[in-house]
């Protein structure tokens, strides 16, 4: 098993919370980044020589933006290698905007199986103070279309913790994505990254963050209405219908082998971790485009840990047994943390609580090995 992820760096829109890697202005070297990223797929499609690639996702950036030429470009050379039917997912990430009738027939010609779409909130002062490029009404429309165009594997980005996002209007949201009836929801509670608009605008009291109670209120609300109509949570921020779970990121967190092209995609074969460089102009030069590093056992440690806790399968500890030593230190701080109702240990695996979910990043750092 292993997985290809296709990275699209372009975005019709700068929106003022992201800091993925993306240009606005991009139509000056559009056909050639998409010819580098296709050549750099061919290249690299050797590398999954010893394993079944079983999945494609294709991120970005906006990757909705392609044409089906340009998606045909970087799809192909995958399909020439292997049979299209090996694959059980091909994801693309589609922006509500660029969902028609003729894109969506365009996708699925190209083979293309399950939309994930950035809904991000149903209300549309949110979408204009993010400087999303969709109304709320696109936003609406979209999923219907998907639909109808046979689109069966739907999934919905949405975030919360929204400045001035009531939680009767958070509770709005979750009914509303729960009445479009979609196999899948990704909901990310909403971060300030450095240098983006968003983190200029909450430094100078334009916008305020809400606060951590609040947003513990809106992340518990959202978790028990999913769970009420069996939408099951398997990671913190992703939650599926039985059977519907993203099996390229199950594939991720479980430690399969994926390679990732295009600008700022990362490669990880259970040994070596491969970064491109997030930067259009040096990638389209391919001199000193990427950096690669063999993983010391403790980062080998690290990822094994970082991946799998987030999850709700949690750590397999006859597993983690095998694969590494377990010495005193992650003992006592498993200890710890079970003492605090943060861990839960059954069945051989550990995983988070609703509790521990809540402080996932800092109990990670505490089983970190440096
Ligand atoms: C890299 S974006 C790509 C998806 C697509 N371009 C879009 O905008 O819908 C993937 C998802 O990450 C989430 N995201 C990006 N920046 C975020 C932030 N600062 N805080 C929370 N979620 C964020 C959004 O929900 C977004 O849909
Ligand atoms: S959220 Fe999506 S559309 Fe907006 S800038 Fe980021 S990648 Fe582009």
């Amino acid at each position: 098993m292993s997985g290809i992820y296709i990275h699209v760096p372009f975005c019709r829109k700068k929106c003022s919370y992201c800091d993925f890697h993306f240009s606005t202005s991009f139509s000056s070297y559009r056909s050639q980044m998409i010819a580098a990223i296709s050549d750099e797929l061919k290249e690299r499609l050797i590398e999954l020589s010893d394993t079944e690639p079983q999945t494609i996702y294709f991120g970005g950036g906006t990757p909705s933006i392609l044409e089906k030429e340009e998606l045909k470009a970087l799809i192909q050379p995958i399909f020439d290698k292997y049979p299209q039917e090996q694959f059980l997912e091909i994801t693309l990430e589609a922006n509500p905007e660029d969902i028609t009738k003729e894109s969506l027939v365009n996708w699925k010609e190209l083979g293309i199986n399950r939309l994930s779409i950035g809904i991000q909130s149903f209300k549309e002062s949110d979408l204009i103070w993010m400087n999303r490029a969709h109304t709320l009404e696109e936003s609406r429309k979209c999923v219907d279309l998907a639909k109808k165009a046979g689109f069966s594997s739907i999934s919905l980005d949405l975030i919360y913790g929204l400045p001035e996002l009531t939680l009767n209007e958070w509770r709005q949201h979750i009914d509303e994505i729960i009445s479009l009836d979609i196999s899948h929801i990704s909901a990310y509670c909403l971060t300030v990254e450095k240098g983006t608009l968003l983190e200029k605008k909450v430094r100078n009291k334009i916008i305020q963050i809400p606060n951590e109670d609040f947003i513990i209120e809106q992340y518990k609300l959202l978790v028990s209405k999913l769970d009420n109509v069996d939408i099951e949570q398997y990671e913190i921020s992703n939650f599926a219908k039985k059977g519907c779970q993203s099996i390229h990121n199950s594939n991720y967190w479980s430690g399969q082998k994926f390679i990732g092209v295009g600008p700022s995609a990362h490669s990880f074969d259970g040994k070596t971790r491969r970064w491109n460089i997030a930067n259009n102009a040096i990638y389209l030069k391919r001199s000193a485009w990427y950096e690669e590093e063999y993983l010391t056992d403790n980062e080998r440690w690290n990822e094994y840990i970082l991946t799998r806790l987030r999850t709700t399968k949690g750590i397999n500890t006859e597993e983690l047994k095998n694969l590494f030593e377990i010495d005193n230190q992650f003992l006592l701080t498993k200890e710890e943390c079970i003492k605090q109702n943060w861990l839960i240990e059954e069945n051989n695996c550990i995983r988070l609580t609703q509790e521990g979910q809540l402080r996932a990043d800092y109990i990670a750092s505490e089983f970190v090995k440096l």
